[in-house]
Protein backbone atom coordinates (compact mmCIF):
# COMPACT_ATOMS: atom_id res chain seq x y z
CA UNK A 1 0.00 0.00 0.00
CA UNK A 2 1.57 3.31 -0.88
CA UNK A 3 1.86 6.05 1.76
CA UNK A 4 1.96 9.45 1.43
CA UNK A 5 2.81 12.15 4.14
CA UNK A 6 3.61 16.20 3.44
CA UNK A 7 6.32 17.23 5.56
CA UNK A 8 5.78 21.47 5.99
CA UNK A 9 8.42 23.75 6.63
CA UNK A 10 10.44 26.40 5.40
CA UNK A 11 12.72 24.74 2.87
CA UNK A 12 15.89 25.41 1.19
CA UNK A 13 17.85 23.40 -1.40
CA UNK A 14 20.01 24.04 -4.56
CA UNK A 15 19.21 23.61 -8.40
CA UNK A 16 22.79 24.63 -9.44
CA UNK A 17 25.90 25.83 -8.37
CA UNK A 18 25.80 29.02 -6.28
CA UNK A 19 29.49 30.21 -7.16
CA UNK A 20 28.23 30.42 -11.26
CA UNK A 21 24.71 30.64 -10.95
CA UNK A 22 24.78 32.92 -8.32
CA UNK A 23 21.23 33.59 -6.88
CA UNK A 24 19.60 31.09 -9.39
CA UNK A 25 21.02 28.66 -8.04
CA UNK A 26 18.58 27.97 -4.56
CA UNK A 27 15.18 27.40 -4.25
CA UNK A 28 13.46 28.98 -1.15
CA UNK A 29 10.20 28.38 0.02
CA UNK A 30 8.66 30.50 3.13
CA UNK A 31 5.85 27.67 3.67
CA UNK A 32 6.59 25.12 1.97
CA UNK A 33 5.61 21.50 1.97
CA UNK A 34 7.23 18.37 0.85
CA UNK A 35 4.96 15.27 -0.30
CA UNK A 36 6.56 12.10 -0.03
CA UNK A 37 5.27 8.52 -1.73
CA UNK A 38 7.06 5.61 -0.11
CA UNK A 39 9.69 7.23 0.40
CA UNK A 40 10.63 9.42 -2.03
CA UNK A 41 10.06 12.72 -2.86
CA UNK A 42 6.87 13.14 -5.23
CA UNK A 43 6.28 16.87 -5.18
CA UNK A 44 7.49 20.21 -3.65
CA UNK A 45 6.51 23.46 -3.95
CA UNK A 46 3.97 26.33 -1.76
CA UNK A 47 2.28 25.07 1.46
CA UNK A 48 -0.84 26.49 -0.17
CA UNK A 49 -0.35 25.01 -3.29
CA UNK A 50 0.31 21.17 -2.76
CA UNK A 51 -1.55 21.08 0.91
CA UNK A 52 -5.20 20.71 -0.79
CA UNK A 53 -4.10 18.32 -3.38
CA UNK A 54 -3.25 15.85 -0.72
CA UNK A 55 -5.22 12.74 -0.29
CA UNK A 56 -7.25 12.80 3.06
CA UNK A 57 -5.51 10.07 4.81
CA UNK A 58 -1.57 11.94 4.28
CA UNK A 59 0.01 12.48 7.16
CA UNK A 60 1.29 16.14 7.52
CA UNK A 61 4.36 17.02 9.72
CA UNK A 62 4.77 20.43 10.71
CA UNK A 63 8.15 21.75 11.16
CA UNK A 64 7.40 25.36 10.96
CA UNK A 65 9.18 28.01 11.58
CA UNK A 66 12.39 25.61 10.92
CA UNK A 67 14.55 25.20 7.80
CA UNK A 68 14.42 22.20 5.93
CA UNK A 69 16.95 20.94 3.67
CA UNK A 70 18.42 17.49 1.85
CA UNK A 71 19.88 15.68 4.47
CA UNK A 72 23.85 16.38 4.84
CA UNK A 73 26.48 14.30 2.75
CA UNK A 74 30.25 13.50 3.76
CA UNK A 75 32.42 12.35 1.45
CA UNK A 76 35.32 10.99 3.51
CA UNK A 77 35.43 10.14 7.24
CA UNK A 78 36.43 6.81 9.45
CA UNK A 79 34.51 4.74 11.03
CA UNK A 80 37.43 2.95 13.42
CA UNK A 81 38.78 6.52 14.52
CA UNK A 82 35.94 7.31 16.70
CA UNK A 83 38.07 7.36 19.62
CA UNK A 84 41.20 8.52 17.65
CA UNK A 85 39.33 12.32 17.53
CA UNK A 86 40.89 14.65 19.72
CA UNK A 87 44.42 12.89 19.83
CA UNK A 88 47.48 15.59 21.11
CA UNK A 89 50.19 16.55 19.02
CA UNK A 90 51.10 15.25 16.28
CA UNK A 91 51.10 15.39 12.24
CA UNK A 92 50.07 12.59 10.05
CA UNK A 93 52.40 10.28 10.07
CA UNK A 94 53.23 10.24 13.60
CA UNK A 95 49.45 10.86 14.56
CA UNK A 96 48.98 7.51 12.47
CA UNK A 97 51.58 5.43 13.79
CA UNK A 98 50.97 6.46 17.56
CA UNK A 99 47.29 6.83 18.20
CA UNK A 100 45.47 5.74 14.78
CA UNK A 101 47.09 2.20 14.36
CA UNK A 102 46.54 1.66 17.48
CA UNK A 103 42.97 1.87 17.98
CA UNK A 104 42.55 0.89 14.24
CA UNK A 105 43.55 -2.82 15.52
CA UNK A 106 40.38 -3.26 18.32
CA UNK A 107 38.13 -3.09 15.07
CA UNK A 108 38.80 -7.17 14.26
CA UNK A 109 36.51 -7.93 17.17
CA UNK A 110 32.83 -7.87 15.77
CA UNK A 111 31.87 -6.51 18.86
CA UNK A 112 33.63 -3.61 19.08
CA UNK A 113 32.77 -2.82 15.44
CA UNK A 114 29.33 -3.13 15.89
CA UNK A 115 29.39 -0.65 19.09
CA UNK A 116 31.45 1.97 17.15
CA UNK A 117 29.21 1.29 13.64
CA UNK A 118 25.94 1.75 15.92
CA UNK A 119 27.48 5.20 17.60
CA UNK A 120 29.24 6.45 14.35
CA UNK A 121 26.07 6.39 12.73
CA UNK A 122 23.89 7.81 15.21
CA UNK A 123 26.04 10.66 15.61
CA UNK A 124 26.13 11.18 11.98
CA UNK A 125 22.23 11.21 12.05
CA UNK A 126 22.35 13.62 14.83
CA UNK A 127 24.50 15.70 12.93
CA UNK A 128 21.65 16.06 9.99
CA UNK A 129 24.34 13.79 7.69
CA UNK A 130 22.54 11.41 5.28
CA UNK A 131 24.90 10.17 3.36
CA UNK A 132 28.67 9.39 3.80
CA UNK A 133 31.97 7.75 2.03
CA UNK A 134 32.78 6.13 5.18
CA UNK A 135 36.71 3.90 5.02
CA UNK A 136 36.44 0.81 8.00
CA UNK A 137 39.69 -0.55 9.13
CA UNK A 138 41.60 -3.78 7.12
CA UNK A 139 39.23 -6.07 8.76
CA UNK A 140 36.42 -7.46 7.17
CA UNK A 141 34.40 -6.92 10.15
CA UNK A 142 34.56 -3.79 10.79
CA UNK A 143 32.72 -3.24 7.08
CA UNK A 144 29.97 -5.58 7.96
CA UNK A 145 29.45 -4.00 10.98
CA UNK A 146 29.03 -0.44 9.25
CA UNK A 147 26.71 -1.76 6.50
CA UNK A 148 24.35 -3.89 8.51
CA UNK A 149 23.99 -1.05 10.94
CA UNK A 150 23.16 1.05 7.80
CA UNK A 151 21.00 -1.59 6.34
CA UNK A 152 19.32 -1.44 9.44
CA UNK A 153 18.48 2.67 9.56
CA UNK A 154 17.63 2.33 5.93
CA UNK A 155 20.66 4.77 5.62
CA UNK A 156 22.29 5.18 2.01
CA UNK A 157 25.94 5.15 2.61
CA UNK A 158 29.41 4.41 0.53
CA UNK A 159 32.01 2.51 2.21
CA UNK A 160 34.89 0.09 2.20
CA UNK A 161 37.22 -2.28 3.64
CA UNK A 162 41.04 -0.48 3.52
CA UNK A 163 43.74 -2.12 2.14
CA UNK A 164 47.15 -2.61 3.66
CA UNK A 165 49.94 -4.79 3.05
CA UNK A 166 52.81 -2.96 4.20
CA UNK A 167 54.51 0.11 6.70
CA UNK A 168 51.52 -0.82 9.14
CA UNK A 169 51.68 -3.48 12.40
CA UNK A 170 51.29 -6.46 11.37
CA UNK A 171 47.95 -7.10 12.96
CA UNK A 172 46.55 -4.80 10.55
CA UNK A 173 47.87 -5.76 7.28
CA UNK A 174 46.36 -7.86 4.75
CA UNK A 175 48.10 -8.96 1.38
CA UNK A 176 47.50 -7.96 -1.81
CA UNK A 177 45.59 -11.26 -2.69
CA UNK A 178 43.40 -11.38 0.69
CA UNK A 179 42.43 -7.54 -0.38
CA UNK A 180 41.53 -8.39 -3.40
CA UNK A 181 39.63 -11.49 -2.48
CA UNK A 182 37.88 -9.95 0.88
CA UNK A 183 36.92 -6.42 -1.55
CA UNK A 184 35.14 -8.15 -4.03
CA UNK A 185 33.43 -10.70 -1.67
CA UNK A 186 32.25 -7.52 0.01
CA UNK A 187 31.44 -5.94 -3.17
CA UNK A 188 28.85 -8.95 -4.30
CA UNK A 189 27.36 -8.80 -0.86
CA UNK A 190 27.13 -5.11 -0.29
CA UNK A 191 27.58 -3.13 -3.31
CA UNK A 192 23.74 -2.25 -4.38
CA UNK A 193 22.10 -4.28 -1.54
CA UNK A 194 19.35 -1.98 -0.12
CA UNK A 195 20.51 1.66 -0.43
CA UNK A 196 24.60 0.25 0.26
CA UNK A 197 27.36 0.89 -2.11
CA UNK A 198 30.94 -0.28 -2.10
CA UNK A 199 34.49 2.16 -2.63
CA UNK A 200 37.18 0.22 -3.23
CA UNK A 201 39.55 1.86 -0.22
CA UNK A 202 43.83 1.25 -1.02
CA UNK A 203 44.12 3.42 1.98
CA UNK A 204 47.06 5.61 0.43
CA UNK A 205 49.92 4.13 -1.61
CA UNK A 206 52.69 4.56 1.69
CA UNK A 207 50.56 1.56 2.75
CA UNK A 208 50.53 -0.35 -0.12
CA UNK A 209 52.73 -2.32 -2.56
CA UNK A 210 52.59 -2.38 -5.42
CA UNK A 211 51.35 -5.89 -5.67
CA UNK A 212 48.51 -4.63 -3.59
CA UNK A 213 48.04 -1.12 -5.87
CA UNK A 214 47.86 -3.44 -8.83
CA UNK A 215 44.94 -5.13 -7.25
CA UNK A 216 42.94 -2.29 -6.13
CA UNK A 217 43.42 -1.03 -9.68
CA UNK A 218 42.12 -4.71 -11.07
CA UNK A 219 39.04 -4.22 -8.38
CA UNK A 220 38.44 -0.80 -9.94
CA UNK A 221 38.67 -1.83 -13.76
CA UNK A 222 36.25 -4.78 -12.93
CA UNK A 223 33.60 -2.65 -10.60
CA UNK A 224 33.60 0.60 -12.23
CA UNK A 225 30.33 1.09 -10.38
CA UNK A 226 31.95 1.34 -7.37
CA UNK A 227 34.11 4.30 -5.95
CA UNK A 228 37.33 4.47 -5.26
CA UNK A 229 38.42 6.68 -2.08
CA UNK A 230 41.89 7.16 -0.95
CA UNK A 231 44.17 9.62 0.56
CA UNK A 232 46.45 12.03 -1.37
CA UNK A 233 49.01 15.03 -1.12
CA UNK A 234 48.08 15.69 3.02
CA UNK A 235 51.19 16.52 4.78
CA UNK A 236 55.24 16.81 3.20
CA UNK A 237 56.18 13.89 4.73
CA UNK A 238 53.94 11.72 3.62
CA UNK A 239 54.19 13.09 0.17
CA UNK A 240 58.07 12.39 0.03
CA UNK A 241 57.51 8.88 1.47
CA UNK A 242 55.20 7.98 -1.32
CA UNK A 243 57.47 9.54 -4.32
CA UNK A 244 60.18 7.83 -2.56
CA UNK A 245 58.02 4.42 -2.66
CA UNK A 246 57.35 5.17 -6.34
CA UNK A 247 60.05 7.09 -7.62
CA UNK A 248 58.85 6.25 -12.10
CA UNK A 249 55.45 8.29 -12.35
CA UNK A 250 57.30 11.44 -11.27
CA UNK A 251 54.14 12.96 -8.58
CA UNK A 252 51.77 11.60 -5.98
CA UNK A 253 48.62 11.89 -8.10
CA UNK A 254 50.65 9.70 -11.28
CA UNK A 255 50.96 6.93 -8.62
CA UNK A 256 47.43 6.38 -8.43
CA UNK A 257 46.93 6.95 -12.29
CA UNK A 258 49.66 4.15 -13.32
CA UNK A 259 47.69 1.61 -11.09
CA UNK A 260 44.19 2.83 -13.02
CA UNK A 261 42.97 4.47 -9.77
CA UNK A 262 42.42 8.13 -10.92
CA UNK A 263 39.00 8.19 -12.46
CA UNK A 264 35.89 9.91 -12.03
CA UNK A 265 34.85 7.74 -9.25
CA UNK A 266 38.05 8.36 -7.35
CA UNK A 267 37.33 10.08 -4.20
CA UNK A 268 41.01 11.59 -3.12
CA UNK A 269 41.18 12.93 0.06
CA UNK A 270 43.04 15.95 0.72
CA UNK A 271 44.58 17.13 -2.06
CA UNK A 272 46.50 20.11 -0.15
CA UNK A 273 50.16 20.51 -1.65
CA UNK A 274 49.47 20.09 -5.55
CA UNK A 275 51.87 20.33 -8.27
CA UNK A 276 50.48 21.91 -11.97
CA UNK A 277 51.09 18.57 -13.48
CA UNK A 278 48.51 16.83 -10.62
CA UNK A 279 45.81 19.75 -11.42
CA UNK A 280 46.02 18.31 -14.53
CA UNK A 281 46.13 15.12 -14.26
CA UNK A 282 42.88 15.35 -11.64
CA UNK A 283 41.27 17.66 -14.13
CA UNK A 284 41.96 14.66 -17.15
CA UNK A 285 40.62 12.35 -14.99
CA UNK A 286 37.39 13.76 -13.88
CA UNK A 287 39.30 12.79 -10.09
CA UNK A 288 37.50 14.36 -7.83
CA UNK A 289 39.75 16.75 -4.61
CA UNK A 290 38.03 15.94 -1.23
CA UNK A 291 38.54 18.87 1.24
CA UNK A 292 38.43 18.11 5.14
CA UNK A 293 38.97 21.34 6.81
CA UNK A 294 38.94 20.61 10.25
CA UNK A 295 41.61 17.79 9.70
CA UNK A 296 43.65 19.97 8.05
CA UNK A 297 43.89 22.58 10.57
CA UNK A 298 44.16 19.92 13.60
CA UNK A 299 46.41 18.23 11.96
CA UNK A 300 48.79 20.81 10.57
CA UNK A 301 48.77 19.70 6.93
CA UNK A 302 47.75 22.63 5.54
CA UNK A 303 45.56 24.95 2.99
CA UNK A 304 43.61 23.29 0.90
CA UNK A 305 43.12 25.68 -2.79
CA UNK A 306 39.32 25.70 -3.45
CA UNK A 307 40.08 28.08 -6.04
CA UNK A 308 42.45 26.34 -7.55
CA UNK A 309 40.87 23.36 -7.59
CA UNK A 310 37.40 25.07 -9.35
CA UNK A 311 39.63 27.22 -11.97
CA UNK A 312 41.37 23.69 -12.55
CA UNK A 313 37.83 22.43 -13.33
CA UNK A 314 38.60 19.84 -10.70
CA UNK A 315 35.51 18.70 -8.81
CA UNK A 316 35.48 19.06 -4.92
CA UNK A 317 33.80 17.76 -2.35
CA UNK A 318 33.98 18.17 1.65
CA UNK A 319 34.30 16.26 4.45
CA UNK A 320 34.92 15.63 8.08
CA UNK A 321 37.65 13.11 8.17
CA UNK A 322 36.79 12.09 11.30
CA UNK A 323 38.98 10.88 13.53
CA UNK A 324 42.03 13.93 11.57
CA UNK A 325 38.84 15.80 11.77
CA UNK A 326 37.73 17.49 15.07
CA UNK A 327 33.77 17.26 14.24
CA UNK A 328 30.77 15.38 12.91
CA UNK A 329 28.88 18.40 11.86
CA UNK A 330 29.19 19.38 8.17
CA UNK A 331 27.82 22.83 9.44
CA UNK A 332 30.93 23.30 11.92
CA UNK A 333 33.06 21.64 8.49
CA UNK A 334 31.94 24.47 6.57
CA UNK A 335 32.52 27.23 9.28
CA UNK A 336 36.14 26.43 9.38
CA UNK A 337 36.11 25.54 5.42
CA UNK A 338 35.61 29.42 5.35
CA UNK A 339 38.43 30.24 7.57
CA UNK A 340 40.81 28.08 5.61
CA UNK A 341 39.68 29.75 2.40
CA UNK A 342 40.14 33.47 4.52
CA UNK A 343 43.78 32.60 4.88
CA UNK A 344 44.34 32.39 1.19
CA UNK A 345 42.13 35.71 0.54
CA UNK A 346 39.35 33.56 -0.81
CA UNK A 347 35.26 33.52 0.39
CA UNK A 348 32.96 31.29 1.12
CA UNK A 349 29.41 32.39 0.39
CA UNK A 350 26.91 30.36 2.58
CA UNK A 351 24.77 29.16 -0.46
CA UNK A 352 27.70 28.00 -1.55
CA UNK A 353 28.80 26.06 1.76
CA UNK A 354 25.07 24.65 1.84
CA UNK A 355 25.51 23.59 -1.68
CA UNK A 356 28.84 22.08 -0.65
CA UNK A 357 27.23 19.46 1.34
CA UNK A 358 24.27 18.86 -0.14
CA UNK A 359 23.64 19.17 -3.99
CA UNK A 360 27.60 19.47 -4.16
CA UNK A 361 28.78 16.06 -2.63
CA UNK A 362 26.03 14.69 -4.19
CA UNK A 363 26.96 15.44 -7.99
CA UNK A 364 30.87 14.85 -6.95
CA UNK A 365 29.85 11.39 -5.30
CA UNK A 366 27.58 10.59 -8.69
CA UNK A 367 24.64 10.25 -6.32
CA UNK A 368 23.15 13.50 -7.66
CA UNK A 369 19.88 11.85 -9.48
CA UNK A 370 19.35 10.61 -5.58
CA UNK A 371 20.30 12.69 -3.06
CA UNK A 372 21.32 15.90 -2.40
CA UNK A 373 18.35 17.83 -3.62
CA UNK A 374 14.30 18.42 -2.77
CA UNK A 375 13.62 18.08 -6.56
CA UNK A 376 10.70 15.31 -7.21
CA UNK A 377 12.54 11.59 -7.52
CA UNK A 378 15.08 11.81 -5.28
CA UNK A 379 15.26 10.26 -1.65
CA UNK A 380 13.78 11.53 1.27
CA UNK A 381 16.89 12.32 3.19
CA UNK A 382 15.82 15.78 4.88
CA UNK A 383 17.67 17.47 7.72
CA UNK A 384 15.27 20.13 9.74
CA UNK A 385 17.43 22.89 10.97
CA UNK A 386 16.44 25.54 13.77
CA UNK A 387 19.25 28.08 12.98
CA UNK A 388 18.30 29.75 16.23
CA UNK A 389 18.78 26.86 18.62
CA UNK A 390 21.49 28.46 20.67
CA UNK A 391 21.43 31.81 22.93
CA UNK A 392 24.50 33.54 20.89
CA UNK A 393 22.63 32.27 17.53
CA UNK A 394 19.49 33.65 18.74
CA UNK A 395 20.92 37.06 19.67
CA UNK A 396 23.22 37.13 16.23
CA UNK A 397 20.04 36.46 14.43
CA UNK A 398 18.09 39.54 15.76
CA UNK A 399 20.21 41.67 13.30
CA UNK A 400 19.87 39.39 10.74
CA UNK A 401 18.77 41.27 7.45
CA UNK A 402 18.48 39.01 4.22
CA UNK A 403 18.58 35.12 3.75
CA UNK A 404 22.23 35.11 3.09
CA UNK A 405 23.36 36.43 6.51
CA UNK A 406 20.91 34.17 8.08
CA UNK A 407 22.35 31.53 6.67
CA UNK A 408 25.76 32.85 7.23
CA UNK A 409 25.53 32.72 10.82
CA UNK A 410 23.99 29.24 10.38
CA UNK A 411 27.36 27.90 8.78
CA UNK A 412 29.19 30.10 10.86
CA UNK A 413 27.88 29.35 14.52
CA UNK A 414 25.94 25.65 13.92
CA UNK A 415 26.63 22.30 14.42
CA UNK A 416 24.52 19.41 15.55
CA UNK A 417 22.68 21.30 18.03
CA UNK A 418 20.85 23.14 15.23
CA UNK A 419 19.17 19.90 14.12
CA UNK A 420 15.83 19.48 14.96
CA UNK A 421 14.96 16.47 13.53
CA UNK A 422 16.58 14.16 10.49
CA UNK A 423 14.91 11.84 8.02
CA UNK A 424 15.53 8.93 6.08
CA UNK A 425 13.30 8.33 3.32
CA UNK A 426 10.56 9.88 4.81
CA UNK A 427 10.69 8.28 8.06
CA UNK A 428 11.87 10.82 10.75
CA UNK A 429 15.56 8.78 12.78
CA UNK A 430 15.67 8.63 16.54
CA UNK A 431 19.39 9.27 16.58
CA UNK A 432 19.62 7.35 19.94
CA UNK A 433 17.52 4.57 19.06
CA UNK A 434 19.83 1.47 18.55
CA UNK A 435 17.96 -0.91 15.93
CA UNK A 436 18.76 -4.34 15.83
CA UNK A 437 20.40 -5.51 12.85
CA UNK A 438 18.29 -7.35 10.15
CA UNK A 439 19.73 -10.89 10.20
CA UNK A 440 22.39 -11.41 8.33
CA UNK A 441 24.28 -14.94 6.50
CA UNK A 442 28.09 -15.10 7.94
CA UNK A 443 30.14 -14.27 4.61
CA UNK A 444 32.52 -16.29 3.12
CA UNK A 445 35.73 -14.52 2.87
CA UNK A 446 39.16 -15.33 1.90
CA UNK A 447 40.93 -13.29 5.25
CA UNK A 448 38.54 -13.98 8.11
CA UNK A 449 40.21 -10.68 9.93
N1 LIG B 1 46.36 9.09 5.23
C1 LIG B 1 46.34 7.74 5.30
N2 LIG B 1 45.48 7.32 6.26
C2 LIG B 1 44.95 8.43 6.79
C3 LIG B 1 43.99 8.63 7.83
O1 LIG B 1 43.46 7.72 8.44
N3 LIG B 1 43.68 9.93 8.11
C4 LIG B 1 44.24 10.98 7.44
N4 LIG B 1 43.90 12.22 7.77
N5 LIG B 1 45.14 10.80 6.48
C5 LIG B 1 45.51 9.54 6.16
ZN1 LIG C 1 41.06 10.13 5.82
Amino acid sequence: MTETKAIRGRLLWFVDDPETAGDAAHRHVEDGVIVIVDGLIEAVGEASILLPTLPADAAIVDHRPHLIMPGFIDAHLHLPQTQVIASYGAQLMEWLAKFTFVEEQKCAGPAHARKLARFFLNELLASGTTTAAIYCSVHVASVEALFTESQARNTRMIAGKVMMDRNAPAALTDTADTAYADSKALIARWHGRGRQLYAISPRFVVTSTPEQMAAAGRLAAEHPQCHVQTHINENRAEIAFANELYPEPGDYAGIYQHFGLLGARSLMGHCIHMTDREWRRFAQAGAVAVFCPTSNLFLGSGLFDWARAKAEGVPVAVATDIGGGTSYSMLRTMAEAYKVLQLQGQSLSAFAALHAITRGNAKALKLDHLVGSLEPGHEADLVVLDPAATRVMAHRLETARDLAEELFVLVTLGDERNVAATYVMGERIDADREPSPQPSTPPVLANSR
